[in-house]
């Protein structure tokens, strides 16, 4: 346990990958009011949309309108990326004034191809151009890998396929490299073994996990990376969403189930569970629906009983 950290930052991603896939049209207001919400709750790390084709992905059509409003109400301290696949979206970000950019790779070629319809390595070269421009614009990139433990369309993926594409972002110039469980496959020593692959070309405090909780795995494999010591873990409020392009992927581990576990390990992450259950709350009665989130439910339905018993 000695590797495990003190401290773990949590990125907020329920905005974007959340509310991707989601199907009925969310306007941009719930968008706004769902950011600013979070960052009440205390993350400080919230991914705000994503700057693609409105064809592809039709939900974030509104990116430039949403950015635009929550940098114009901005919280100090927090920082709100957003995704960008190529210079096109690039640009389009940076006129609405964004400060942090992801650009998104993938371990596998199919996903590659279905998800930003070229191969891996036409991928990397696109994102040169991103990155260069990122760093004369004085923009933070972050650089994601999907498909790191299992692709839904090639099954099991090498773990130096990962390591290759999460080195060549880092070297490009990613701050940190986001390993993303995209279909939720992935088991704890399958987790490790991956880990230990990445970490011999990437440092661990420039790794983040990204897991999806298809399989229920999430908390689990968020676990076992704490014990390699990885700090920074991606998650959803409500547990919402999916990836449109990786059929059967549901949505990232839900923020409340990590800040719970992470709360039982005394680590600190500067979320407070109640706020953010809150805000769970509030976005899955938008959408019409309860949270997916096992811990906010379990803490609704306690905050139930005991006005019923009072
Ligand atoms: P393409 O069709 O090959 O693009 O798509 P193109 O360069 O040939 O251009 C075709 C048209 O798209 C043109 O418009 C361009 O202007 C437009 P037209 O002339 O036909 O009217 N276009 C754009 N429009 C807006 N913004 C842009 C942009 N670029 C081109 N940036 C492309 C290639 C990458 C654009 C497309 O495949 C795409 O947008 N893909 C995004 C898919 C996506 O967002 N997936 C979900 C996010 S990734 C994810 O969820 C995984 C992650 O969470 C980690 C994990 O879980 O593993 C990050
Ligand atoms: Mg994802």
């Amino acid at each position: 346990m000695s590797n495990i950290p003190g401290k773990v930052r949590i990125v907020e991603v329920g905005p974007r990958d959340g509310l991707q896939n989601e199907s009925q049209r969310v306007s941009a207001n719930v968008k706004v009011e769902l950011i600013a919400r979070l960052a009440d709750a205390g993350l400080t790390a919230i991914e705000a949309t994503a700057f693609v084709s409105p064809k592809w992905v039709p939900q974030m059509a509104d990116n430039a309108e949403v950015l635009t409003r929550v940098l114009g109400a901005r919280r100090a301290g927090v920082a709100y990326p957003v995704l960008t696949p190529n210079l096109q979206g690039f640009e389009a970000a940076l006129e609405a004034g964004a400060e942090e950019v992801a650009v998104f790779g993938a371990a596998s070629e199919s996903f590659s191809k279905r998800n930003i319809n070229c191969s891996i390595a036409e991928s990397l070269k696109r994102f040169e151009p991103v990155t260069e421009a990122a760093r004369r614009a004085g923009v933070k990139v972050r650089g994601y890998v999907s498909c790191v433990l299992g692709c839904p369309y090639e099954g099991e993926v090498a773990p130096r396929a990962v390591a290759d594409v999460a080195a060549t972002l880092l070297d490009m110039g990613c701050y940190e490299i986001s390993l993303g469980d995209t279909v939720g496959m992935g088991t704890p020593l399958a987790t490790q073994s991956m880990l230990e692959t990445v970490i011999k070309r990437v440092p661990v405090e420039r790794l983040a996990g990204h897991y999806h909780d298809t399989y229920g795995m999430a908390a689990a494999n968020i676990f076992a990376s704490l014990q390699m010591g990885v700090a920074v873990f991606d998650a959803s409020v409500a547990g919402l969403g999916g990836c449109p392009y990786a059929a059967g992927a549901s949505g990232n581990v839900a923020t409340e189930d990590v800040v719970w576990l992470l709360d039982g390990l005394e680590i600190e992450s500067g979320v407070n569970i109640e706020r953010l259950v809150d805000t769970a709350d509030w976005i899955s009665q938008q959408l019409g629906r309860e949270p997916a989130s096992r811990v906010a439910r379990a803490l609704l339905a306690r905050r139930r009983m005991s006005i019923s018993a009072n």
